[in-house]
């Protein structure tokens, strides 16, 4: 099982890693088999899963129950899991809160903010909680932006975010994660710190880890999707697979070519 220190190794060998979203069993199962580095508990399941239009309706017991279920099945990912919106607003809170999710598999909390969360990381990595911060675009508070924009457009605003991720990492941030930001930004960063695993969404090619939301990078998004996304599945089996597998089942459910013989059993009785 890929640890901490086999990401840190990674960045200093200079060896990019991967990290996919991923909430149940059988999708661990499959990216297992792919061997993909870094599994993220997103509250993106928020979206994906649960069919919200935000992050902020998951509880912590919804990403207990999935990194519960990613956990069985996968034995090889390094698996990072998010506090949920308002789980970590006290030091309290984040403790009771990351207790549960690390308790049900995570190796790592992710929590989204800035400066202000020093203290907060600090009391996790204390207590044996390995944090990572997610920075930039940070959608629990998207209210907040009032939209899903390019973050830190200029270079005040990237020194801000320079800044923040220095405090987070001096009070023991072991992982940044940064999402919309330029470039230019991201290869800053991750220079920045040397000893810093830092995977990158929407932040260009230089940061040491790239992370996808699996249903996006399966064309199950359905509707606007980021600039940052890649269509893998298009370029595997095309535009549309697994839709059309769906169709396929229908058409051939209907028409009874499904289920033939070899999916059948012929007993006589
Ligand atoms: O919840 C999530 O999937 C995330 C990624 C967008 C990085 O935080």
């Amino acid at each position: 099982m890929i640890s901490l220190s086999d990401l840190k190794k990674f960045k200093a060998d200079g060896r990019k890693f991967s990290c996919l979203t991923c909430y149940d069993a059988s999708m661990a199962k499959a990216m297992e088999i792919a061997e993909i580095d870094t599994i993220l508990i997103g509250d993106s399941l928020g979206m994906c899963i649960q069919g919200r239009d935000s992050t902020l309706p998951v509880t912590v017991d919804d990403m207990v129950y999935h990194t519960a279920a990613v956990r069985r099945g996968n034995q090889h990912a390094f698996i990072l899991t998010d506090l949920p919106f308002m789980s970590y607003a006290t030091l309290n809170d984040a403790l009771i809160s990351a207790k549960a999710v690390m308790q049900s598999g995570a190796q790592m909390v992710k929590i989204e903010g800035g400066e202000w969360l020093s203290e907060t990381v600090q009391v996790l990595t204390r207590n044996g909680i390995p944090v990572c911060v997610h920075l930039g675009l940070t959608p629990q508070s998207v209210h907040v932006f009032g939209g899903y924009k390019l973050q830190a457009r200029t270079r005040e605003a990237a020194d801000r975010l320079i800044a923040d991720c220095k405090a987070v990492v001096e009070a023991g941030a072991a992982v940044l994660l940064l999402e919309c930001v330029p470039a230019q930004l991201g290869k800053e960063i991750t220079e920045l710190f040397p000893e810093i695993p830092v995977i990158g969404i929407g932040a260009g090619v230089e940061t040491d880890g790239q992370v996808l939301v699996v249903q996006d990078m399966l064309g199950l998004t359905f509707g606007r999707v980021a600039k940052f996304v890649r269509n893998f599945m298009k370029e595997q089996a095309g535009e549309t697979a697994i839709v059309d597998a769906f169709k396929a089942f229908h058409v051939a459910v209907q028409d009874g070519s499904f289920p033939a013989p070899e999916h059948t059993f012929q007993v006589e009785l």
